[in-house]
C-alpha cells in the first residue's frame, strides 16, 4: 500500500467516525428537542420548593448545613419574583392542635415565597408550637397573644360566644406593619388552622391589588357562601347567615393587599363587634363593594373548605389515673 492510500484510509476513518459522532449529536438533539417539554422553565419553579425540601432532608444532621440552606432559602425568597404571601394563623392549645398543624404545614410546603405568622391564643408560648415550627421548615414568625378570659366565659349571649382568634390576628396584623416594606409586593391571608386549602387558592390571591374574594366551602350553613359576579365586579353575595353584614363573607374567602393593610393603619378585627361581623369590620375599614376583586374564574370554583374537626373523643383518657400521654407530645 502506497503512503498516500495509507493516509487516505487514515482520513476515511476519521471522517467516517467524526460524521458517526455528528449524527448522534444530531439525533440527541432532535430526540431532546420532542421529548424535553418546552415549559422546563415552569416545571422547575414548580419543583423549588420541593428541591429545598430534599436538600434540607439531606443535611438535616449537619446543623453547619442547615444553617446554611437556611440563608439560601431567604435568597431564594428574596429573589422570587412572585409577591409574598402573608400567612395570618391563630391557633389553641386542644388534643388536635399538633395534628391541625400538621396538615396546615405540610399545605404550606407546597406554596412558593410564603412567610407564615402562627400566634398563640396563651399567655406563653407553648413549646409544643415552638418545637412544631422549628422542625416546620417554612418561614415563619411565632407570636402570642391570650384571649382575656371573661370575654371567652361570656356564654349566656350566643352573639359573644368566645372570640375566636381576634386579638391573635390583631397581633399578626401589627407584626406585618412594623416589619414588612410597606412598597413590598404581597398579600395578607387569615388562614385558620382547621380549613383545607386547595393550592390553586395561593396562586389565586398572589397579585391581589386590593382585596380578592372567593367562594368558600361548607360554611354559613350552606355548601358553598359566595360572592355573586356580573361583568367581573362583585354585586353581591349568596349568603343566608346574617346576610345583613356588610360583608358577608367567611375569614378563609378573602385576601388583603400587604400595601393596603400597611397605608390603613387602624384596620384591624375587634372584641366589641358581634359573631360573624369580624370580616366586615376589617374589611370595612379597608374598602367598599366596589373594590372587591373576584378571584377562582369570577367566583365559580371552590378551592377552600371551612371544615371542623370533630372534638376527639376521650372518655377512656378520663378513667385513666395516669394520662395515656405523659412523657409523649400528641
Ligand atoms: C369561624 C370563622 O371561620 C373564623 O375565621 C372566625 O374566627 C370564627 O368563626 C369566629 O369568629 O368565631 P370557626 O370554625 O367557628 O370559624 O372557628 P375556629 O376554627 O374554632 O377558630 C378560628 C381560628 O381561631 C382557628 O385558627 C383557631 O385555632 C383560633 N382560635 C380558636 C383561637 O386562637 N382561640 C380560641 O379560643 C379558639
Ligand atoms: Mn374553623
Amino acid at each position: 500500500m502506497s503512503p498516500l492510500q495509507t493516509i487516505g484510509i487514515i482520513c476515511f476513518v476519521i471522517i467516517t467516525l467524526w460524521l458517526g459522532v455528528q449524527i448522534t449529536v444530531l439525533n440527541t438533539c432532535l430526540h431532546a428537542k420532542r421529548h424535553v417539554p418546552t415549559n422546563l422553565h415552569i416545571l422547575c419553579q414548580k419543583e423549588e420548593n420541593y428541591l429545598l425540601l430534599r436538600v434540607f432532608d439531606l443535611v438535616k444532621n449537619e446543623p453547619q448545613c442547615t444553617k446554611l440552606v437556611k440563608t439560601l432559602q431567604k435568597s431564594v425568597n428574596a429573589y422570587d419574583s412572585r409577591p409574598r404571601i402573608f400567612i395570618v394563623t391563630p391557633t389553641y392549645a386542644r388534643p388536635v392542635q399538633k395534628a391541625e398543624l400538621t396538615r396546615l404545614s405540610h399545605t404550606l410546603l407546597l406554596v412558593p415565597n410564603i412567610h407564615w405568622i402562627v400566634i398563640e391564643d396563651s399567655e406563653n408560648k407553648t413549646s409544643l408550637v415552638t418545637n412544631f415550627l422549628s422542625k416546620s421548615r417554612i418561614s415563619f414568625t411565632h407570636l402570642n397573644v391570650p384571649t382575656p378570659l371573661p370575654m371567652k366565659m361570656k356564654k349566656e349571649d350566643p352573639n359573644w360566644l368566645k372570640p375566636r382568634g381576634v386579638l391573635q390576628r390583631n397581633a399578626g396584623l401589627s407584626w406585618i406593619r412594623k416589619h414588612v416594606d410597606p412598597e413590598e409586593q404581597g398579600v395578607v391571608y387569615f388562614a385558620d388552622d382547621d380549613n383545607t386549602y386547595d393550592l390553586d387558592l395561593f396562586e389565586e390571591m398572589r397579585y391581589t391589588q386590593t382585596v380578592s374574594v372567593w367562594p368558600v366551602g361548607l360554611v354559613g350553613g350552606l355548601m358553598v357562601e359566595k360572592p355573586l359576579v356580573e361583568n367581573g365586579k362583585v354585586v353581591g353575595w349568596n349568603t343566608v347567615w346574617k346576610a345583613d353584614r356588610p360583608f358577608p363573607i367567611d375569614m378563609a374567602g378573602f385576601a388583603v393587599n400587604v400595601s393596603l393593610l400597611i397605608h390603613h393603619r387602624r384596620a384591624a378585627f375587634s372584641l366589641a363587634v358581634a359573631r360573624g361581623y369580624q370580616e366586615s369590620k376589617l374589611l370595612g375599614d379597608l374598602v367598599t363593594i366596589n373594590h372587591l376583586e373576584p378571584k377562582a374564574d369570577n367566583c365559580t370554583k371552590v378551592l377552600v373548605w371551612h371544615t371542623r374537626t370533630e372534638y376527639p373523643k376521650l372518655k377512656q383518657e378520663r378513667k385513666l389515673s395516669v394520662p395515656s400521654n405523659v412523657g409523649i407530645e400528641v
